[in-house]
């Protein structure tokens, strides 16, 4: 069965083979008649000869190697195959995952419990993971912990990479909101030239990453309270290149000391976040503007966002975005907020 070709092969470095190989693929710049092949630090992805000066120029190394015959069957399929000996599991796999570098992430049901071993070593297999997590109960808490499982592996962490930006992180210990990919794009898109950035809920640097490395922004500040959070900001802000401009701060955002200064503040954070307004109000500068993030039921934001901050100060709302479905009929919103004076509008 195997295609004696020869083809141009691009050596991609594993931790960061998901989303590389994914954009690849949409680009139509894979050769999607041979194979991908892996051993422990490269995948092995065959590459269409006139694209092989692009992908070299993307920093992968182009060689040449056999192409070995592609199998036709989807992974979904190829999965299922795999675990066809367990007839409780047909129509309960997943058909969707998630990959944060080489480390793959499931949503199980209750029917996969007896079954965890041998449906990691099947994923694995089939889509070349490391690791393979189940994601048991979502995230929760004040920090936002995720709940995760490891059901093949041992190595929990990766790096995600996102519009030019490594996000390092462990996965059973860090949330990492995929959803919300489109806000931190636009994070990266704002003009903050020469601002004064408060990122008040920075995490591992969602959104700090982004605006340090492409708004102009000339100081972020980027507070968080969870110490294995705050240690991959660190991390990140290093390994992005953005340590002339971010300054990590660890503890809880109430305590950032000074009024007055900021011309932007970031609000990442839902479901609380109202408690907080007063602190950001402390911080922002006339003028300046908030990114107010909540979830509301859908259809109330306008009126939520006046109820928390009309009797506080007087704003102007540029614009509300609905960042993703949250639950059935509430979404997560972010508002654009240009705070106009910090004492309350006459009414
Ligand atoms: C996980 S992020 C929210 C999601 C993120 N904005 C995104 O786009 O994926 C929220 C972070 O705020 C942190 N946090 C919660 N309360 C805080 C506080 N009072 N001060 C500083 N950080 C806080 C949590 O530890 C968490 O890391």
């Amino acid at each position: 069965m195997f295609d004696l070709r020869r083809v141009p092969i691009a050596k991609v470095p594993a931790d960061e083979a998901g989303p590389v190989i994914c954009r690849l693929m949409d680009l139509g710049r894979v050769d999607v008649h041979a194979k991908i092949s892996r051993d422990r630090e490269f995948r092995y992805v065959p590459i269409l000869p006139d694209f092989v000066d692009e992908v070299r120029s993307m920093g992968y190394e182009v060689g040449e190697g056999d192409a070995h015959t592609l199998d036709r069957r989807s992974p979904q399929e190829r999965i299922a195959h795999a675990l066809s000996h367990i007839p409780e599991l047909e129509g309960s796999l997943p058909d969707r995952w998630e990959f944060v570098g080489d480390i793959v992430i499931l949503k199980l049901d209750a029917s996969c419990e007896r079954y965890l071993d041998e449906i990691g070593e099947a994923y694995a297999k089939v889509l070349g993971a490391r690791t393979v997590c189940a994601d048991v109960h979502g995230v929760s808490g004040e920090f936002r912990r995720p709940s995760m499982r490891v059901i093949h592996g041992s190595e929990t962490e990766s790096v995600r990479l996102e519009n030019g930006i490594r996000y390092r992180f462990d996965v059973t210990k860090v949330m990492f909101a995929s959803g919300n990919t489109d806000e931190r794009m636009r994070m990266r898109r704002l003009d903050c030239a020469g601002e004064t950035v408060v990122d008040m809920f920075a995490g591992i640097g969602y959104f700090t990453l982004p605006l340090a490395k492409f708004s102009g922004a000339r100081r972020v500040f980027a507070c968080e309270k969870n110490p294995e959070s705050y240690h991959y900001l660190v991390r990140n802000v290093r390994d992005n290149g953005v340590g002339d401009v971010v300054l990590p701060m660890l503890g809880d955002n109430r305590s950032i000391p000074g009024s007055n200064f900021a011309d932007r503040i970031l609000m990442g954070y839902v479901q609380t976040t109202s408690e907080f307004i007063p602190v950001a109000l402390r911080m922002i500068r006339e003028g300046g503007t908030i990114h107010y993030h909540d979830t509301f039921y859908v259809g109330e934001q306008e009126r939520k966002v006046d109820e928390f901050f009309g009797p506080l100060c007087e704003y102007e709302v540029l614009g509300i975005r609905e960042v993703k479905s949250f639950a059935p009929s509430v979404s997560h919103y972010v508002a654009d907020i240009r705070i106009v004076s910090r004492s309350p509008r006459r009414r």
